[in-house]
């Protein structure tokens, strides 16, 4: 071999030829740097080598391996070997080969078709893949001794990229490894801080972060990622009405729960809308303070606090730092999940949307089941989404049905003060 680049343990099974090369696993495990090593070297040793790394959305080359991989040629001082310097939008190999980023979503059936004289593709972050575009991907892919590789972070056990490797009938010849970050002898020093940072203050995303799990969800939860991801949207609609909700903690006592935060809105169109999540621990005053600027920052109508548990508490706080504030005072039932349930049924209906992604109340709303909370601590952040929905959709959310959802107010469920 002209190069001899050292390969950290875990990914020995690499070393031998393979139709499906799959590593997934947690943050900062070598996963990315493996791969580029690895492209720099096949490219050494086999002249006109050509790669294409894809992922499913590539909107700009920054978001491609291409700087990494040109980094370690640069490490290993292989310039004269590349074509000399690089290139703006690919990589030239030994004997007049190439490297390509490209997004799968900017394929057709037919474009596909001008990678069919690959001997690699490299699929970074596949746990986003469609299931159409790893179905483009596999027939087309098919020089002899070509091969396909995947890096990943699980997300869920039904993504396409999960379901392939990692479901019932994975495919023949594929080296399929689990690598985290004690796997990486390179794992600095940054990254141990992070980690041991969120091992303490982020429990409920420390596995799927750091060990590579799927994201929490509970069995028998009541809200599924699915329909979460399914519905989401990038760019804000149009919003009639936008309320900011607030589910403070009891004790602002270190490490106790977080005071929940959310705005929300319903739409034009009569669907319910998660704009942000701006939840934090800390005092009294603090989560007051944070509640009314996240009510400015969205120029919300007003702040929807719970009349149950310390409705004037909370209602004081808010109004000694701004005494004008408008409040709203939601009743609901008592137990967690009964009062969430009428929530999750709008999302099963498909009438809400997350503007963007909020990983730590999706975390607490896959956590919720019939049985109780799963999660740590308390779902303050579901709460407050509870809280917001019952002001935006009295009607559904004070139904009168067989299992008892209802908040109990006869009026709509709401009164206004302040
Ligand atoms: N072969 C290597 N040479 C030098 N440094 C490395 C190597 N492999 C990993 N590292 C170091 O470890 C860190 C994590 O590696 P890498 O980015 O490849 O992990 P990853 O599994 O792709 O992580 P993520 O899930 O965050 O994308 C790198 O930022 C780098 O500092
Ligand atoms: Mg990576």
């Amino acid at each position: 071999m002209i190069l001899d680049i050292p390969t950290p343990r875990v990914f020995a099974p690499f070393l031998q030829p393979h139709r499906y090369k799959a590593a997934f696993g947690g943050r900062g495990s070598g996963k990315s740097h493996h791969f580029a090593e690895d492209i720099v070297e096949a490219a050494v040793r086999r002249q006109g080598l050509r790669v294409v790394c894809v992922r499913e959305v590539q909107k700009t080359l920054k978001e491609s391996a291409k700087r990494l991989i040109e980094d370690k040629i640069t490490v290993h001082g292989l310039w004269p070997m590349f074509g000399g310097k690089p290139r703006m939008d690919h990589i030239v190999t030994p004997g007049g080969g190439v490297v390509l980023f490209q997004g799968m979503q900017d394929h057709t059936a037919e474009s596909i078709k001008s990678l069919e004289g690959f001997d690699v593709a490299w699929v970074e972050e596949a746990q986003t893949l469609s299931a159409r575009s790893l179905e483009f991907l596999r027939p087309t892919i098919r020089k002899p001794g070509s091969e396909l590789w995947f890096s990943w972070n699980p997300r869920n056990a039904n993504d396409p990229v999960d379901l392939f490797f990692r479901g019932l009938q994975p495919p023949d010849n594929a080296a399929v490894i689990k690598v985290n970050y004690s796997d990486n002898p390179f794992f600095p020093a940054e990254l141990e801080d992070e980690r041991r940072h969120d091992a303490k203050t982020n429990r409920d995303r420390y596995a799927h972060i750091w060990l590579g799990e799927y994201e929490p969800t509970a069995i028998g939860a009541i809200w599924d990622r699915q329909t979460i991801h399914a519905n989401r949207r990038h760019e804000r609609p149009e919003i009639r009405r936008i309320v900011v909700s607030v589910d403070p903690a009891v004790s602002s006592d270190v490490g106790s729960d977080e005071h929940g935060i959310i705005a929300a809105g319903l739409g034009e169109d009569q669907r319910g809308y998660v704009l942000d999540d701006t939840s934090l621990r800390g005092t009294p005053r603090q989560w007051a303070e944070r509640a009314i600027a996240t009510y400015d920052k969205w120029d919300a109508d007003a702040i929807v606090v719970e009349r149950n548990q310390g409705g004037d508490m909370v209602k004081h706080t808010l109004q000694s730092i701004r005494a004008e504030m408008p409040i709203v005072e939601v009743v609901a039932t008592r137990g967690k999940h009964v009062r969430a349930e009428p929530v999750a049924a709008l999302y099963s209906m498909g009438r809400m949307s997350h503007v963007g992604t909020f990983p730590q109340l999706e975390d607490q709303m896959c956590q919720m089941t019939a049985g109780g909370y799963e999660g740590h601590g308390s779902p303050d952040r579901v709460d407050a989404l509870v809280w917001a929905m019952t002001e935006l959709f009295p009607d559904i959310i004070s139904v009168k049905s067989s299992v008892d959802w209802s908040i109990d107010a006869g009026s709509g469920g709401s009164w206004l003060s302040g």
